[in-house]
């Protein structure tokens, strides 16, 4: 483990002789393939006809270091779970390969399976060892969950060794692996085995883009995902507002918030798919306030933007403003009703055909309206949308949508002509997140507003005909907010 201060296992022959001897034969149940794993297997199907002909390496990627010799809680790389189905329970630096075929590609996981009760790891690898990290399944466990052929990780030395410039690395995934795969395309090229390719960066790039292109469209399993997602944010939110009173008692406040949040989320087995967002008052105007370390003051709002992230790795990404006290002030309610119209005027033209950044047009042709009605900006509301101008952006620097799915913020590799300037398909996820926020310190504003942050973000799915908005069920009018804080 890389720190003999810490080491205190025993060394003796005597010792080791002792601790491998005497452990009870385990019975290990073959699993039902796991629901997700025909999806994993069409979405291979559909990246290998992309990319006939090329070795495509997708790596979990390793346990990501927090200090010395403790790491963050593992997560697989996306393009790794999309692919294999594998979410939260991944083992760390697995790596899946799709060899090129005649006609089209073989699948193969390549892991670190149980080590046993034969070598030392299992009681002295602090980093990987069962008796200090749990049990890893089975080469024959994994491949049983998710339909796919599983070999050992020491067999992955084969793919490097036969690794050329037709292989594609999602580099992003594991740099040490990436490294030794550019090192083996150097030498192929170099050999004139692939004359004049190299490390093909671009190749890899197109590859990675392309794995960030598929997801935009949801299958099924993806889409019933996003659901449970969304209600068991839902929970949280039901939480947060239960727990208010002990809340605003609190001088960290805003950590109650977010440890309510979370409770919640663990509780039911869930993760969070992002650091929550719990801004009371001013704080609000920071729009990715994670510090959360205020008081959550009554008279004031809070901003809470959080989501649940399932075992399969989607993850919900909600914002709700709460009156702290129950009711919204006058200016609050005016500042709220102005987004909430801004999030309806957006959701209102989503269907199929429309172009994605039309969304974002519509939801600021309302910001813009309400700010000059209020005597905001300079200028009206119709020049400050002309592209040169766009005053009213100072109350918004944000987009209104993203795409939501195994990434809070999904496809992001995807190109601007298929994502920002691409056509909406039925079977999008993404939200619709306006906001207005006047800094404590705006001297464009009445001194009323300064200080009040509100965003509202639902998460839409893209239907046949329109859309549906999965978070509908969490309260979002002034009235609905108000008699949800009243129970
Ligand atoms: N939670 C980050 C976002 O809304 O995009
Ligand atoms: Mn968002
Ligand atoms: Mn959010």
């Amino acid at each position: 483990m890389g720190n003999e201060n810490r080491s205190t296992t025993p060394q003796s022959t005597t010792f080791q002789e002792y601790i491998f001897a005497n452990w009870a034969e385990r019975a290990e149940a073959r699993p039902q393939q796991r629901a997700q794993a025909p999806y994993a297997a069409d979405r291979r199907a559909r990246i290998s006809g992309l990319h006939r002909g090329e070795r495509l390496v997708i790596p979990a990627g390793p346990a990501k270091a927090r200090a010395n010799d403790t790491d963050y809680p593992y997560r697989a790389h996306s393009a790794f779970s999309y692919l294999t189905g594998w979410g939260s329970d991944s083992v760390p630096g697995s790596v899946l390969v799709l060899e090129p075929t005649a006609n089209g590609h073989d699948a193969t996981l390549y892991l670190l399976p149980t080590a046993g009760r034969g070598s030392e790891e299992f009681y002295a690898n602090a980093a990987i060892g069962e008796f200090w990290t749990g049990p890893r399944p089975s080469l024959a466990h994994v491949a049983a969950d998710l339909g796919l052929e599983t070999r050992h990780l020491d067999e992955f030395a084969d793919v490097l060794e036969a690794t050329d410039g037709t292989t594609r690395i999602v580099r992003e995934a594991d740099r040490d692996l990436t490294d030794q795969l550019d090192g083996r395309r150097l030498l192929a090229a170099e050999l004139g085995a692939d004359a004049g390719v190299s490390i093909d960066e671009d190749g890899d790039t197109a590859f990675f883009r392309d794995l960030s292109e598929m997801r935009f469209v949801k299958d099924e399993y993806e889409i019933r995902e996003m659901r449970l997602a969304v209600d068991a944010t839902k929970l949280g939110f039901d939480d947060v507002i239960a727990d208010l009173p002990q809340i605003i008692q609190h001088p960290r406040g805003e950590r109650l918030v977010e440890g309510t949040f979370y409770r919640r989320a663990r509780a039911e087995g869930n993760a969070v798919g992002y650091d929550t967002i719990a801004a009371s008052g001013p704080h609000a105007c920071t729009l990715h306030w994670t510090r959360n370390d205020g008081p959550v003051v009554p008279g004031d709002l809070i901003l809470m933007d959080a989501g649940i992230e399932l075992d399969s790795l989607y993850t919900a990404d909600i914002t709700r403003t709460l009156p702290v006290d129950g009711t919204f002030t006058e200016v609050q309610r005016q500042v709220y009703e102005a987004v909430l119209e801004a999030a309806d005027a957006a959701r209102a033209i989503v269907k199929p055909g429309i172009r994605f950044r039309e969304i974002h047009a519509a939801a600021m042709g309302v910001i813009a309206r309400k700010t000059a009605e209020w005597g905001f900006l300079p200028v009206t509301a119709e020049e400050s949308l002309v592209p040169e101008l766009q005053y009213h952006r100072r109350y918004m620097v944000h987009g209104t949508s993203h795409h939501l799915g195994i990434d809070v913020h999904d496809c992001a590799q995807a190109r601007r002509e298929l994502y920002l300037d691409g056509e909406v398909l039925e079977g999008m996820v993404f939200t619709i997140e306006p906001g207005l926020y006047f800094q404590p310190d705006d001297l464009t504003v009445p001194e009323e507003f300064r200080g009040i942050g509100v965003r509202i973000e639902d998460n839409i799915l893209v239907t046949a005909d329109g859309s549906e908005n999965l978070s509908e069920g969490i309260p979002r009018t002034v009235a609905d907010v108000e008699a949800w804080l009243a129970r």
